[in-house]
């Protein structure tokens, strides 16, 4: 196992879209693996491959306390979402120190493969939908940041850079 490096916003390879998965083999095995040590060590609840820099179509979410309730989605679908939304304030392991509030469908039900290459099934709400839609985003090369105002977004890149600025002069 290993911990992967995570790209943070605003890095361009965070917008590629990712391809799906042709075969559910050894290697997306060790990837979800990794994905997973990954986003329970940085802490957080969910990580898609893209953020890691694997342009693959697959996500790893575990919104329990206990790390009891990993879900692994491998070329994941929305079949449905409600008309109903919800506002929630979203951060992301991409863009550190970050949160802001996000519409989103409130419900989705969600088709993706698991790990043993079968189809299955996911009916979603509250944390667990904003989830799975905030990572789903991920994989089209999309950060939660750019569902904010464009004001927003250069407020929160300028932030970023300070940021960046700060850690390179502690070093
Ligand atoms: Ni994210």
């Amino acid at each position: 196992m290993a911990l992967l490096n995570i790209l943070h916003f605003p890095d361009p390879r965070l917008h590629k879209v990712a391809q799906p998965v042709a075969r559910v083999n050894a290697f997306i095995h060790q990837l979800a693996q990794d994905m997973a040590q990954t986003m329970y060590a940085a802490p957080g609840v969910g990580l898609a491959a893209t953020q890691v820099d694997v342009h693959l179509r697959v996500v790893v979410i575990d919104i329990s306390t206990d790390k009891s309730q990993l879900i692994t989605l491998i070329n994941p679908e929305i079949l449905w979402a409600s008309e109903e939304t919800k506002v929630w304030e979203e951060g992301c392991l991409s863009v550190p120190d970050i949160f802001d509030n996000v519409a989103r469908p409130a419900r989705v039900r969600v088709r993706a493969l698991n790990l043993d290459n079968q189809y299955f099934e996911l009916e979603a709400d509250d944390l667990l939908a904003v989830c799975i839609q905030h990572e789903m985003d991920h994989l089209m090369g999309k950060v939660f940041v750019e569902h904010l105002s464009s004001l927003k977004q250069t407020r929160i890149k300028n932030k970023i850079k300070k940021q960046a600025r700060k850690a390179s002069l502690a070093k």
